[in-house]
């Protein structure tokens, strides 16, 4: 995948304009009438269901969210707190979608809801309402009886308040990553999702990539073996963006300054942990983790900031690279590791192994014990054919037209949408939000503690066990 560059400060406006302007695709985009026809959502075939369901939850388990189906939804109505540049970005992905009505946004910055606003409208629909009174005008939006689903893409701080008060007033939620900050956070999300039997989605778009779908069908079908190991990773180059005076800059890199760990664990994670059957057979069991030292945001801050800046009264605390070591019950391993501060090619490793062979992603490559050739990596186009996933085959190329993030962002949409208007459990739940955001304070905590082991709650009070091995 090209440079999933997050954030670009002009990637919500590309996506969009490209979108309008492809031509001759009558179901996404404006046709020369003006009309917008949306993509039609296919429905879902029994294989997609065996892929990506989480298993049927025994009867212990029935006050827990784990596949618990949506209820039905016609239509899907949507609203969207935090209209940045990934709100844009991904509301310009649902309303590429057929069933989707957009009812209201938030913003405290009344330009950027506008923005959105237009967004909608321009695609023939109605206009939405809107909230841009303050921090806590969202609370205002979140009692209309117009919305079934709340997409937040607020700033890290804001997610699990937000998550949790659209929980209360009825919506299912589907909160940006990380979903949360702390451990207690992590609890709140469950308890709430649990209380009011709504769910509550991280939208880890990363689950949907072309590459991740293809290995979770090849694990499925077997071609791996038994696993016994993955590796994930965030190494993304963030400097100019962490340094700017707009967008996730004016809020992203405080945390560089008051912790130490991994602070961006899901990209990576989110995927092996659908390989290995995370809370559906096996669940994380502790980590171990240590950070290197930090010269990245130091020494970018010397050479691009200019004197006399505020930001030199900033001291950085976060090494620049993070590697944790994460156990599972089923005694598995997973290396996860964060570096968004030195010059390095985009990387989440995406990395698998087991007793009958191999993947590692960047680039794509793959190796099934007794391929021609010996023991070497195969391009992943050898096993293409064979595995590549259903939703890629079928809403691929549009996808792709669509270009968020090479795809997945579209695929995230499409899939979250199928699951609500068929009535469907959704591929991952609040437990996959609280145990992939969870490696964030606890990896802060093992560095402080001299790489000491943290266990991991067990989100889903002992139901994990009573599923499904997938992996
Ligand atoms: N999944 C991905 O690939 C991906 C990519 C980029 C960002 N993200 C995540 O998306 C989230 C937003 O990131 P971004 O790049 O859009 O940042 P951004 O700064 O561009 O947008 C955040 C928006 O939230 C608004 N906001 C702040 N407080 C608010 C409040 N209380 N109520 C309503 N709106 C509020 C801001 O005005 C801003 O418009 C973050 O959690 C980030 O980690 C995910």
């Amino acid at each position: 995948m090209s440079a999933d560059r997050e954030g670009d400060s002009k990637a919500a406006e590309r996506s969009v304009s490209r979108r309008e302007a492809i031509a001759g695709l009558g179901a996404v985009a404006a046709a020369a009438s003006g009309v917008f026809r949306p993509v039609p959502v296919l429905a879902s075939t029994p294989e997609w269901r065996a892929d990506l369901f989480a298993p049927p939850v025994p009867s212990l388990t029935q006050s827990r969210m784990l596949g618990v189906p949506f209820n039905k939804h016609e239509t899907v109505r949507l609203a969207v707190i935090g209209t940045g540049l990934r709100g844009r970005s991904v509301l310009g992905e649902f309303l590429a979608v057929e069933g989707v009505r957009v009812t209201a946004l938030a913003d405290i910055v009344p330009e950027k809801a506008a923005r959105a606003a237009k967004m909608v409208t321009d695609k023939g629909h109605k206009a939405p309402a809107l909230f841009t009174n303050g921090e806590r005008d969202f609370e205002r939006l979140l009692q209309r009886d117009d919305i079934d689903f709340v997409y937040i893409a607020t700033p890290w701080e804001w997610h699990v308040p937000q998550a949790v008060a659209a929980m209360r007033a009825g919506k299912h939620v589907g909160v940006e990553v990380p979903a949360a900050f702390t451990i207690e956070e992590c609890w709140q999300l469950v308890d709430t999702s649990e209380a009011t039997r709504r769910h509550c989605l991280m939208m880890e778009n990363c689950c949907y990539g072309y590459n991740e779908l293809l290995v979770l069908n090849m694990v499925r079908a077997g071609a791996f073996g038994q696993l016994k190991h993955a590796e994930a990773a965030y190494i993304h180059d963030l400097r100019r963006l962490l340094f700017e005076d707009k967008d996730e800059g004016i809020w992203r890199r405080a945390p560089h300054l008051s912790r130490d760990g991994n602070l961006y664990p899901t990209h990576g994670l989110g995927p092996v942990s659908q390989y290995l059957g995370i809370n559906r057979g096996d669940r994380f069991d502790y980590v171990v983790s240590m950070s290197s030292p930090e010269f990245g945001l130091t020494e970018y801050r010397a050479a691009h900031v200019p004197a006399g800046s505020p930001k030199y009264n900033e001291r950085y605390r976060c090494g620049d690279l993070n590697t944790s070591l994460i156990k599972t019950q089923q005694g598995r391993t997973i290396m996860l590791q964060h570096d968004v501060v030195s010059p390095r090619p985009y990387d989440r490793i995406n990395m698998v192994s087991g007793t009958k062979g191999a993947f590692r992603d960047y680039p794509a490559r793959v190796y099934l014990e007794g391929m021609a050739g010996g023991e070497r990596w195969n391009a992943i186009d050898t096993v293409k054919a064979q595995y590549e996933h259903p939703l890629w085959t079928n809403v691929g190329e549009l996808a792709r037209k669509l270009g968020g993030h090479g795809g997945m962002d579209f695929i995230m949409c499409y899939r979250t949408v199928q699951c609500m208007r068929e009535g469907l459990a959704p591929d991952f739940d609040v437990y996959d939000a609280a145990s992939w955001s969870a490696p964030g304070p606890l990896s802060d905590a093992s560095v402080a503690q001299g790489s000491a082991p943290m266990r991991f709650p067990d989100f889903t009070r002992g139901a994990w066990a009573g599923t499904t091995s997938t992996g």
